[in-house]
């Protein structure tokens, strides 16, 4: 197993803001390589708390011919070094202390049912076994990480009496991580010719649920609404109970509304930030078609919350909005309408210190920088 994600799961049910490791003027930088921005957080450690010492983002669709801010993209490694020298160099982030992002799609994640007897060495040589179902590639081509699911305690029947499970062995639920090892040397090749030092590289679920989560204990819906992906993670106890991706984005909808209006991209995308679900009285279309990809996503996360449902007999009791996407206006309103339950927009910069007259925009801009920044703060640590 790769050692730099091993300790995947390790930090997530941290308090992020209490440091009790690491030195007094500590730096680091978390970088999250997204389909159509790269973003990065420094961070500093000051009398044992996180503050901020800089961030930035850089589109990549200008880094292909032709491309516009807010494309996706799916560029060769030395344009994504280009990319990321740019914005470290415009952030001014100095530290070569850092962490990178692995995104979903270089990733799978998968739920195992295996019996409870299993000892932890059992489990071991069992689980690489029975996922090589659920890995299209030959099991020696991706790492695996894995985590035991806290299960339920038995219902009183259950406990008492023995007839009720006899030939239903007692499972136990296991989550699977595989990332391929091919997207892990291609990031640690990134990572050394921008001369960075990433001692670790997190799924970028598992940064983003760091920096978004306060105190959450009970069943949370973590939407990132990313450019070309929606991701779906259902966290309890700061553990991924679920994980689902939804292939459609931000970028999808710039698309549709360039398509509609007959305007060229960039326009499409320009709008789309300003006005977003709120009527304008220019371009009285625009919510409408943004709606329609609202309603794909929303329809596939009820499916989701649905069939979570009926295994765990459990509902939700909140859900959280993260990624570029989140800062869509009038997004909480439509999205509370759908999930009848409390929304909220992630404040991932909350997390940490800040001057006082940044508040407003890092309030505003934070969802795009959850990734990084969880990163980031999993590294000072
Ligand atoms: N204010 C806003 N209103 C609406 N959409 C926005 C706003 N700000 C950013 N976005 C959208 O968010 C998306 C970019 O988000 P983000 O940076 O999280 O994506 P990414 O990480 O590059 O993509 P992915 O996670 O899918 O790889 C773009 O589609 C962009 O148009
Ligand atoms: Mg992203």
């Amino acid at each position: 197993m790769d050692d730099s994600i091993k300790s995947i799961f390790s930090s997530l049910t941290s308090k992020a803001t209490n440091f009790f490791g690491g030195e007094d003027g500590d730096f680091v930088v978390g970088v999250d390589i997204g389909s159509s921005a790269i973003k990065v957080v420094e961070l500093k450690k000051k009398k044992g708390k996180a503050m901020l010492e800089t961030y930035g983002a850089i589109s990549l669709g200008p880094y292909v011919q032709g491309g516009e801010i807010g494309q996706v993209t799916n560029l060769p490694a030395e344009k994504i070094v280009e990319a990321l020298r740019e914005v470290l160099k415009a952030s001014e982030a100095s530290s070569n202390s850092s962490a990178m992002a692995i995104p979903v799609q270089s990733s799978l994640v998968f739920g195992l049912s295996l019996p409870a007897r299993l000892t932890e060495s059992e489990m071991k040589s069992v689980v690489p076994t029975e996922s090589r179902k659920y890995i299209p590639v030959p099991i020696n081509e991706v790492s695996l990480d894995y985590f035991v699911l806290p299960t339920k305690e038995p219902s009183f029947v259950e406990a008492n009496n023995p007839n009720v499970v006899s030939g239903d062995e007692i499972k136990k639920d296991i989550l699977v991580v595989a990332i391929q090892n091919d997207a892990v040397s291609k990031y640690r090749s990134i990572s050394s010719q921008c001369d960075l030092k990433s001692s670790f590289f997190e799924l970028e679920i598992f940064s983003s649920i760091r920096s978004n989560f306060e105190h959450e204990l009970s069943l949370v819906l973590l939407i990132d609404l990313g450019a070309s992906k929606t991701k779906l993670s259902l966290v309890e106890f700061g553990t991924v109970k679920a994980y689902h991706t939804i292939n459609r984005g931000g970028a999808d909808m710039t698309d549709s509304i360039s398509k509609s209006l007959s305007i060229p991209f960039a326009k499409a995308e320009e709008y789309k930030k300003e006005f977003g679900l709120l009527e304008n009285p220019s371009e009285k279309s625009i919510p409408e078609i943004i709606k329609t990809h609202l309603d794909y996503i929303f329809s596939e996360a009820n499916t989701v919350l649905l069939n979570y449902e009926k295994k765990y007999n459990q509902t939700i009791s909140k859900v959280i909005l993260t990624g570029g996407g989140a800062s869509m206006k009038g997004l909480a309103e439509i999205a509370m309408g759908n999930f009848k339950t409390e929304v909220s927009i992630g404040k991932p910069f909350s997390k940490v210190g800040s001057p006082a007259f940044l508040e407003k925009v890092l309030l505003a801009t934070g969802p795009e920088f959850a990734v990084a920044l969880g990163l980031a703060l999993r590294k000072l640590q």
